[in-house]
């Protein structure tokens, strides 16, 4: 789609675009996940750290460090409740700055489609994550239609407009997940689609939160006024509206877990 690298530098304007798409999914993809109490955790790709928080909410960790290779993000998430039970610090997937099994879990929440090799990404996670321990992912099912603002990316490549798209978008799929866990040695791998709903009080409020996704805003910030009305025009179409004018959107994403062989 575009060379444009995609950086996310704004943590408060991933709060309110991804980070609640991200909390709905995570939700589902913890249950998934199943783990036990007092593990120790490490967030790859932790962003602004409103995945982290979660962990510490529904598996009630031990230790949990969240790594990611921007600034913004991380100083974000250092301003978290959650800052005071993890602990948050630049790093890169493919060269995690931790010692060879120091984790009971490793996971990446929509991060892997952004890794530039997500084999090694994923080689790393079975690096520090102790035998018989546990690495997972989820990640929007980019090819499939699967990420929330798929509807407007949609109109904008038919409007012959190029939004960002992740890198490594194909790790996404789940034939792909498999592939990746079998590869770097995972055992009882598992995969599963996750569904998600989102209401948005009004039109008006589905766009605002969406003109901070960093897959549209440099698209947007570039359109024409009369090009942004006719791009709100055809998205409208397809988007479910009630009565009382709130608006619903559906997403779904794939996960994948495996264990460590002993
Ligand atoms: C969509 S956000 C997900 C953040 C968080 N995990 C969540 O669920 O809300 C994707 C994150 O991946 C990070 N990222 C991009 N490339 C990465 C890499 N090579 N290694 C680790 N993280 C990366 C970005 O900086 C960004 O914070």
């Amino acid at each position: 789609m575009t060379d444009t690298p995609i950086r996310f530098d704004d943590g408060a304007a991933y709060e309110r675009m991804m980070g609640i798409w991200s909390a709905l999914a995570g939700e589902i993809f913890l249950g998934w996940l199943a783990m036990p109490k007092n593990l120790s955790w490490l967030d790859v790709g932790c962003g602004n750290g409103a995945f982290t928080e979660q962990i510490i909410r529904h598996n009630a960790p031990s230790a949990v460090e969240g790594i990611d290779p921007s600034e913004g993000q991380i100083a974000y998430a250092k301003t978290r409740a959650a800052a005071a039970a993890a602990k948050f610090r630049l790093g890169d997937a493919m060269a995690l700055p931790f010692a060879a099994d120091g984790f009971d879990a490793a996971v990446m929440a929509l991060v892997i489609f952004f890794v530039p090799d997500p084999a090694k990404g994923v080689a790393e996670m079975a690096r520090v994550v102790r035998p018989g321990g546990v690495a997972a992912a989820y990640a929007w099912d980019m090819n499939g239609g699967g990420f929330p603002l798929e509807i407007i990316l949609k109109e904008l490549r038919a409007m012959g407009l190029s939004p960002i798209w992740p890198p490594s978008a194909d790790a996404s799929r789940r034939e792909e997940m498999v592939r990746l866990w079998t590869d770097a040695g995972f055992e009882d791998v598992e995969t599963r689609r996750i569904d998600v709903t989102r209401t948005y009080v009004d039109i008006d409020d589905f766009w605002s939160a969406a003109s901070g996704s960093l897959s549209l805003k440099t698209a947007l910030a570039k359109m024409e006024p009369a090009q942004l009305a006719d791009l709100k025009a055809r998205v409208r179409v397809h988007l479910s509206e009630a009565t009382d004018g709130r608006v619903t959107v559906s997403a779904f994403s794939n996960a994948v877990k495996g264990r460590v062989p002993k």
